[in-house]
């Protein structure tokens, strides 16, 4: 990371992502620590969340700091006009940290660039997610037993999910071959597939969620259509149910396949498959506890001393 923040995740070299994936493995280990001791983290959610929020809460918590914030922007000066840029300078002058989820693209960059504090993205648009891009990669190397050379199917909405952007911006380092499965509507925005044209990356890309793909596939990771994104919601019902997976669809998939979703769900992976060994999704969530405790301790410089149980 060039800074402190972790806005994008293509400010990690490999090393830093090996290295942050060991420390969420410590922290899975060793979840309670006094590392924040004495230090005030701020959660500013200007758009909804249930996991990154709550994790992110956990995560200081039990590393002993406390937290400030707000999950509704509508309670805050910003429902009065407040920019961005002086609601950032506020709060930094209360906390040692702003985690900060937002609908505009670029603003947890633009926040970054006004912050005196370090600034972590907990999603900005359709933009990025970097802190899921950590616990994915986390999910994925703790299920497959690495990260190099995996077949990973992409499903959903992959114009407007940040969460596949990340990912595949953070895979690159690991030679994977990609399936982007989507409606035309919804499919891989150019700027990625440009990015996996530049840095190698091989993809295929169709809108039949096919039994071959299925089947020949080491992580299926489906995503909501993001309904909050669309300008025109006659668009939005007419996409929102294309893709769903059911329980049978799996009969002939690999032994090691796992089925990961961010989540929150609705109607993309069906009730059925919650209970069959490769529904990986909650667990996803759970790890993202680790890892988040892993990005704040890197994010404020603090060394982990893993000999210390
Ligand atoms: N995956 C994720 O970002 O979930 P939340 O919107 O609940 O934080």
């Amino acid at each position: 990371m060039e800074n402190s923040s972790l806005v994008s995740i293509n400010a990690l070299t490999k090393d830093e992502i090996v290295s942050l994936l060991e420390d969420a493995k410590y922290f899975e280990e060793h979840p309670n620590h006094r590392f924040l001791a004495g230090k005030v983290v701020a959660t500013l959610f200007f758009e909804p969340s249930t996991r990154t929020r709550l994790s992110f809460e956990t995560a200081v918590n039990r590393l002993g700091g406390r937290v400030i914030g707000f999950s509704d922007a509508s309670t805050t000066s910003s429902s009065k006009g407040e920019s961005l840029k002086d609601t950032i300078k506020m709060v930094s002058n209360y906390v040692d940290l702003i985690i900060m989820r937002h609908h505009l693209e670029g603003a947890a960059c633009y926040a970054a660039e006004v912050s005196p504090v370090p600034i972590i993205n907990a999603g900005d648009g359709a933009n990025q997610h970097p802190s899921q891009t950590l616990l994915d990669l986390y999910s994925i190397y703790k299920t497959q037993g690495r990260l190099n050379n995996l077949n990973i199917t992409l499903v959903g909405d992959l114009k407007y999910g940040r969460t596949v952007h990340s990912l595949i911006m953070a895979m690159w380092h690991f030679n994977p071959t990609f399936n982007f499965v989507a409606s035309e509507e919804l499919k891989m925005p150019n700027e990625y597939k440009e990015f996996c044209e530049e840095h190698g990356i091989k993809y295929n890309e169709v809108t039949d969620f096919s039994e071959d793909v299925i089947n020949n596939t080491d992580i299926i990771y489906m995503t909501r259509v993001q309904r909050e994104r669309f300008t025109d919601l006659m668009e939005y019902e007419r996409v929102k149910n294309l893709y769903t997976l059911h329980n049978a669809m799996l009969e002939n998939s690999r032994e090691n396949l796992r089925i990961l979703h961010p989540l929150p769900r609705v109607n993309e992976i069906s009730y059925d498959v919650d209970e069959n060994p490769k529904a990986y999704y909650f667990n996803q969530a759970k790890n993202g506890l680790f890892a988040r405790q892993a990005i704040i301790c890197k994010v404020l410089g603090i060394k982990i001393n893993k000999e210390a149980k």
